[in-house]
């Protein structure tokens, strides 16, 4: 299930903010959602908004997930997100650097990093302007693939367990095969699973299907193929209503964000006793790495990411024990997390 509500209202928020300038053409938008635990920790999405009532939309959503995201991995950080609105004629390097100047004079309230369509090169640009930026030339967190993809692979094996599954010999299907998904892969692989791969991409597929021993899955037979466990790394919403009523699959675990396209859908495959990991407690490894990274200037150890693990193990234990979803119970256990904290928002140091 997603972790946010539709359209959170702005009241919600710590603060909304309409940042434009007018020589590069960016019009960009910032949300602070809640900072109670810390600092606000959200990338910067750049995608063509048919309208700002549009991107404010987007970034109120994401800013929220954060939210969440940062409670259940135990971070002193709240959530922010910041999104640019593309268009022809946005001198984009420039538009980048006034998002730096921006959030350099948030103080370390904000502290941001990469997201869809945000690249290192863009970050280049934020980095010249603010240190409350991941920077992709310093020696940073490390690879943030592989730590995403390890979070979720402890994950799955919580998942896997729960639905009576021993991951030697079981099959597994993976789809979307990129910076996450062939991690993934191979993790699964060295645990003796029965590999199934897929991905649009089908040569790079067939390359990693050759290296790993593992077979290929045409990507549009991705939710009729019978698996034991099915590991969506590509887009979001693969599962609705419908699909979740027939999955042949007995477990759900990957790093896809708002894998399951409603909450309806996470209730069907909760009614089938087909466990699913909620995907932004599986897939918070970058998360984690990034922003600990950011905050102590130091690098996480592999321990603190496969806690995942078990965070998921006690959110489908309660989810056992209530008859709730696992994506409801987490999403409540995030929430009460925040809300027990005082009403006192975090403020930087200029
Ligand atoms: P990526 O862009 O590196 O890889 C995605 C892969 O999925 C590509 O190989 C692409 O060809 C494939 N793909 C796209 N549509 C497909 C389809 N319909 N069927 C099969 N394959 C398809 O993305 P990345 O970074 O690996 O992220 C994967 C998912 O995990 C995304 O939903 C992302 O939002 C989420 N995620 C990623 C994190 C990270 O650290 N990279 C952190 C948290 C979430």
């Amino acid at each position: 299930m997603s972790p946010q509500p539709d359209h959170p209202p702005a009241g919600d928020f710590e603060q909304v903010e309409v940042v434009t300038d007018r020589a590069s053409g960016m019009q960009a938008v910032l949300a602070i959602h809640d900072t109670r635990m810390g600092p606000a920790f959200g990338g910067i999405r750049r995608r063509a908004y048919a309208s700002l009532e549009e991107a404010t939309r987007d970034v109120l959503q994401l800013a929220a997930a954060m939210t969440w995201k940062c409670a259940m991995a135990g971070l002193p950080a709240g959530g922010g997100k910041m999104v640019l609105l593309d268009h022809e004629g946005l001198d984009r390097p420039a538009a980048y650097r006034c998002i730096g100047t921006f959030v350099a004079s948030l103080g370390g309230r904000f502290s941001t990093g990469p997201d869809v369509g945000t690249t290192d090169a863009d970050l280049r640009e934020v980095c010249s302007r603010t240190r409350h930026c991941a920077n992709p030339d310093a020696a940073g967190p490390g690879d943030l693939g592989r730590a995403t993809a390890l979070g979720v692979f402890h994950a799955l094996l919580a998942t896997a367990q729960r639905a009576g599954i021993e991951l030697v010999g079981a099959t597994v299907l993976v789809q979307g095969l990129g910076t996450v998904g062939a991690p993934l892969a191979r993790m699964c692989r060295e645990a003796d699973a029965r590999l199934l791969l897929a991905d649009v991409d089908g040569a790079r597929a067939q390359a990693l299907a050759a290296g790993l021993g593992a077979q290929v899955v045409d990507p549009a037979r991705v939710l009729a193929t019978p698996c034991d466990v099915l590991v969506p790394c590509a887009l979001g919403g693969l599962v609705d209503t419908a699909a979740a009523g027939s999955l042949p699959v007995r477990a759900v675990c990957g790093a896809a964000n708002n894998l399951l396209a409603s909450a309806e859908a996470g209730r069907v495959l909760h009614d089938r006793g087909i466990p699913v990991a909620p995907d932004f407690v599986a897939n918070a490894g970058a998360l984690i790495a990034g922003c600990l990274h950011q905050l102590n200037g130091t690098r996480v150890g592999d321990d603190r990411i496969t806690a995942i693990g078990r965070t998921v193990d006690a959110v489908l234990g309660e989810s056992s024990r209530t008859g709730r979803p696992p994506g409801e119970v987490a999403l409540a256990w995030a929430r009460s997390r925040v809300a027990a904290l005082p009403h006192r928002p975090y403020v930087g140091a200029k």
